[in-house]
């Protein structure tokens, strides 16, 4: 934590982080909306961005620049670790950033879709902390077409060696896939759902993470998040505390 008369102006802080001119930052000084470690920050407020907790209307500020999140859509075969022992290819590898980037959370070698890599501890914490859990879309290709009470089992919670699944969203919006959605992050968790209810997974994607969706991120690119998404991404993590 910093002392109040080091470093850079609050508002010019707010405006490089992309949160809005620095004339509508000043306003949101002045309007109280912005916190700085748990107070509320008064014009002509010094901030050191790699330092202080900046929040504007509650929900946490990225504004620190040497700190990076990026989206990557995971092809199948790529090993989500900073280093695999066996020579894989790994998602760090994919994500070609001088930063030293760690993936959040995990998807497995044959699942494809969205993952979040990020050098920041904070953000990390916040998302794989289980209490807090944003949602996670996936689209579960599976053997056979489930009965619309197997979907119900899914929805309701299943029984799985480690224990019951939380209430989840299920449907089938074509015959043989499933849209399913948790906020849990137990290991292989749609494989064994889908397998306990006797479809076992043919393919897997994860379509969507929080607010996150990107459907023209190609297999194997990756992309900043924009300053907005990230924003949305505290309130999602917000929102499932
Ligand atoms: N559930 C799974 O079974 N696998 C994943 O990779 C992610 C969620």
């Amino acid at each position: 934590m910093s002392s109040e008369h080091a470093g850079e102006r609050l508002q010019k802080v707010l405006a490089h982080a992309g949160i809005a001119s620095r004339r509508v930052c000043e306003d949101l000084i002045a309007e109280g909306r912005v916190t700085v470690n748990g107070d509320v920050a008064q014009l002509g407020r010094r901030v050191e961005s790699d330092r202080d907790e900046i929040r504007v209307d509650g929900v946490v500020a990225h504004v620190d620049p040497t700190r990076r999140t990026v989206l990557l859509n995971k092809p199948t075969g790529v090993i989500t670790t900073a280093k695999d022992t066996h020579g894989r290819p790994t998602v760090v590898e994919l994500v070609d950033a001088p930063e030293r980037l760690f993936p959040v959370g995990r998807l497995d070698g044959d699942t494809e879709g969205l993952l979040l890599l990020t050098n920041d501890g904070g953000l990390t914490q916040r998302l794989t902390h289980p209490s807090f859990g944003v949602e996670k879309e996936y689209l579960a290709t599976v053997e056979g077409s489930p009965s619309r009470g197997a979907l119900r089992r899914l929805r309701e919670g299943i029984e799985l060696e480690d224990g019951m699944t939380a209430p989840a969203h299920a449907s089938q919006p074509t015959p043989g896939v499933i849209r399913l959605t948790i906020h849990e992050g137990r290991n292989r968790q749609v494989r064994r759902m889908c397998e306990a209810i006797g479809h076992p997974v043919t393919r897997l994607v994860r379509v969507r993470i929080g607010n996150l969706a990107d459907r023209s991120l190609a297999p194997g690119a990756w992309r900043d998040l924009t300053p907005g998404e990230l924003a949305d991404l505290e309130r999602a993590i917000d929102g499932a505390r």
